[in-house]
């Protein structure tokens, strides 16, 4: 028996803007964004999505294609978020609801900044070893929010993952061959009062740097074995300087291009934090063509700090796993004036005032409709 990643599916909200608009209006040269930085297009989070909404909007797009017997092996929600609504109530069991899942299972929310997700999918893969006739749904989702005319702004972003775990995955298999490491480091973090994070910038890229030197060392496989690696992105360029530790001039250019197609759709969405480094994954397994029995490396880092770098085994069917339309999602998005971006960004409601949200930003399928009395009402 084999236990991996049986499903996996991406969503993000349709609104969204072009990080050289925003250069232009920053007084800022867009080489800097575009190549310095390495990102295009930035997704913009509407009133009506937070992190549960879009959660729950990325793993429909996966069990709406289920047969009942799939849905009820559904043993347990992972949630992954470092943006939660409520610091007591879980999101998971909000997203039970929303996604109309049986009552008779787990559900619990993580956090570890970028890191949660992958826990909670490691975590999913021992649980499902025990209990291989038993899914787990594993969903990351988040918003990074720097604050406007921040030098983090041109890294936000936001988005969910979601990926079911299972035995006999269609996907790929985890090799169980994980290497760790956590430390408490204060390079970026996010104090319970402040709806922004506060950041290290140049420091936070040096721990990233240092965590991946260390584990690949520790890890200790030549880096042919794999077909491609899935790096946290923050933004795209980290993870170029992440993987430049490693490589000589030999396989430098061929490593580079396999960097770029798992580059491609972070570059269009910005850092989603927990569920980046599966973006990276969803990237390469939509945009690479990949062997049966080859293996992916995924490098997942979280600030604060904490690392773990492992890798899946490609199964021949590997396409079938794969649900939503990114591509068609990304490429329908409306683009915002920055102003407009600006306007909205600014109206988040962080105290919890009732409101009545509009959806002129969106058309998803669940979305935030009212906070009322202290409670978020969904539709
Ligand atoms: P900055 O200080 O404005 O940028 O902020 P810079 O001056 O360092 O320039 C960025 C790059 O653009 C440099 O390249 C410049 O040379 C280049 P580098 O030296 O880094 O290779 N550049 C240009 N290139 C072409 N044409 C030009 C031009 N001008 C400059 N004209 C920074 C950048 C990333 C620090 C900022 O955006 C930030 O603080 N972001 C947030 C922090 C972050 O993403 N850290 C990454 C590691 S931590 C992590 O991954 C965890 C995280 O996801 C959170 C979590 O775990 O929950 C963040």
């Amino acid at each position: 028996m084999t236990v991996g990643i049986d499903a996996i599916s991406f969503f993000t909200p349709e609104v969204a803007i072009d990080l050289v608009e925003l250069a232009k209006v920053r007084g800022v040269d867009p080489d800097k964004y575009t190549i310095g930085i390495g990102q295009v297009i930035q997704s913009v989070v509407p009133k009506s999505q937070d992190s549960v909404s879009m959660a729950a909007n990325a793993a429909n797009f996966i069990l709406a294609n289920k047969d009942e017997e799939y849905l009820n092996s559904i043993d347990g929600i992972y949630f992954a978020s470092e943006s939660g609504i409520d610091n007591s109530k879980s999101g998971a069991v909000i997203l039970k609801q929303i996604l109309n899942l049986k009552s008779n299972i787990r559900t619990i929310e993580l956090k570890q900044a970028c890191y949660g997700g992958t826990f909670g999918l490691i975590s999913a893969f021992n649980y499902v070893t025990l209990n291989p006739d038993k899914k787990i749904l594993v969903v990351a989702s988040d918003i990074a929010r720097y604050g406007l005319k921040t030098a983090g702004e041109v890294t936000q972003g936001a988005g969910a993952i979601a990926m079911i775990v299972s035995s006999n995955p269609t996907i790929a298999e985890y090799n169980f061959d994980s290497v760790y490491k956590s430390e408490d480091l204060m390079d970026f973090w996010r104090p319970i009062y402040s709806d922004t994070a506060f950041v290290d910038g140049k420091y936070s890229q040096d721990v990233y740097k240092e965590f991946f030197s260390e584990l690949w060392n520790k890890y200790n496989k030549p880096i042919d074995d794999f077909t491609s690696i899935a790096f946290h992105l923050p933004f795209s360029k980290m993870g170029n300087k992440a993987l430049d530790q490693v490589l000589n001039d030999d396989n430098k250019d061929k490593w580079h291009q396999k960097l770029e197609i798992a580059k491609m759709y972070s570059k269009q969405v910005g850092n989603l934090y927990t569920g980046s480094v599966y973006l990276a994954l969803l990237s390469i397994l939509e945009n690479a063509s990949l062997q049966a029995n080859s293996n992916v490396a995924i490098f997942s880092f979280g600030s604060g700090a904490e690392a773990e770098l492992f890798s899946i085994k490609i199964k021949a069917d590997y396409k079938n796993g794969i649900f939503g339309d990114t591509k068609n999602l990304l490429n329908n998005r409306r683009l915002l004036d920055i102003a407009t971006y600006e306007s909205i960004f600014l109206s988040h409601n962080f105290n919890g005032s009732n409101e009545l949200m509009t959806n002129e930003f969106d058309h998803a399928k669940f979305q935030l409709r009212e906070i009322k009395d202290n409670q978020r009402i969904y539709s």
